[in-house]
């Protein structure tokens, strides 16, 4: 399963494409007002930069000819961007018209099954089921993750799963096992990945007892 970083944050994409593990971004309206400072296109020509991977970015019109310019004017920006367009009426021809344009979308704000195969039906590269955000209304965000894993197998559909709105490590493992073939997360979620009590104990143990056999060592030799 590919790794993606969500976020619009340069310092931590920058982390995390060091560490070699990240694959791809997205980003959404909300984290780039998280971060401001600079025009969206700046920010993310210069993810582009950091990441081969593909770049979500995401239109904020509500009508189809106002997504079909803000996606075209994303597209234009960098060869890697993905033009993230919400699950709607409006949203599945503009992702019918970009896909017959050859422009990569990633739809997003999907809450349900249905509305996965009508975004992969439509022609949506990626489709992004927020399983957080359903985990926090008392439904399983996972079921549709796996459901849509096996429905797209099972009719042979091309669009990737991203699972979105991840909220703590078990969703990756979960999702990773559930069928979907990215998983996008905050850097604080990755980095809660990497740690784990007893490798940060042991890393601190073989430490001290390298020290200690070398100080050791040093003193004999002083006798
Ligand atoms: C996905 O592409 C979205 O940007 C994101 O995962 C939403 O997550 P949230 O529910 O934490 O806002």
């Amino acid at each position: 399963m590919k790794i993606f970083l969500d976020t619009a944050d340069i310092d931590e994409i920058r982390i995390a494409a060091r560490w070699g593990v990240i694959d791809g971004v997205t980003t959404n309206p909300s984290l780039y007002a998280k971060v401001g400072g600079a025009s969206y296109e700046s920010i993310l020509q210069e993810i582009c930069k950091i990441t081969p991977g593909p770049v979500s970015a995401e239109v904020v019109a509500a009508d189809v000819e106002g997504m079909l310019t803000e996606g075209r004017h994303f597209a234009r920006l960098a060869a890697n961007i993905v033009v993230k367009v919400p699950m709607c009426e409006e949203g599945l021809e503009a992702i019918t018209r970009l896909a017959d344009e050859g422009i990569k979308t990633n739809c997003t704000l999907i809450f349900s099954t249905n509305q996965g195969l009508l975004a992969a039906k439509a022609g949506a590269s990626f489709i992004s089921p927020f399983i957080g955000r359903l985990d926090d209304i008392n439904e399983d965000g996972m079921t549709v993750i796996r459901e849509l894993a096996e429905l797209l197998a099972l009719h042979e559909m091309d669009a990737e799963i991203i699972t979105a709105s991840i909220r703590h490590p078990l969703h990756v493992t979960q999702a990773a096992l559930a069928g979907a073939h990215i998983a996008t997360m905050p850097f604080k979620v990755l980095q809660q990945m990497i740690h784990h009590p007893l490798t940060d104990k042991g890393i601190v143990q073989f430490r001290a007892d390298w020290d200690k056999a070398r100080a050791e060592l040093a003193a004999k030799k002083g006798e």
